[in-house]
């Protein structure tokens, strides 16, 4: 099975969270995993994956940053398969925004699955909300493989 997980980060907590679910894929059940880091690597081929993560922060009172909206766009298509999460913080105008691209992504690809959000970095307890979310998500991925 062939994983992509894409993201995209300004100060790492996206990166941390995408690297948290790279590891439990890697650490429990083998598949192959490649990381895409938005607006730095070339927007790889989605059609060769069976699942997408795909992660982002919310930016301008609960805006989608622009990067990920382009990587949108280059995709061309809505991969079936795809998870959404990302990173915000709830001071930046409180629950109506927080983490609000995460909700939007969720809307416009029709994911399957709930959006995981995560305040700031996913170190310390909230690394059991990725692994809470992830096992909902796998669930679905090893009962459909
Ligand atoms: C100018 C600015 C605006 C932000 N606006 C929001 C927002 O509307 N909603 C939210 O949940 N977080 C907001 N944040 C918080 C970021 O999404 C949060 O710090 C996130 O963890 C950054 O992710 P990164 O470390 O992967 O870049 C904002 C941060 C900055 C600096």
């Amino acid at each position: 099975m062939r994983i992509l997980i894409a993201y995209l980060t300004y100060s790492g907590n996206t990166e941390e969270i995408a690297q948290h679910i790279e590891n439990k894929f890697v650490q429990d059940d083998g598949a192959t995993v490649d990381m895409h880091e938005i607006g730095i690597d070339l927007v790889p081929d989605l059609q060769q994956y069976d699942y997408i993560f795909l992660g982002t922060f919310t930016w301008d009172y609960g805006s989608t940053p622009d990067e990920v909206k382009d990587f949108i766009l280059e995709v061309g298509y809505k991969p079936e398969s795809i998870a959404i999460f990302g990173s915000g913080d709830t001071q930046f105008g409180g629950e109506e925004i927080y983490c609000k691209a995460v909700d939007k992504l969720v809307t416009f690809y029709g994911s399957k699955w709930d959006g995981l959000k995560i305040e700031q970095s996913p170190r310390g307890s909230q690394e059991e909300l990725i692994d809470q979310w992830l096992e909902g998500v796998l669930e679905d991925v090893y009962s459909t493989a």
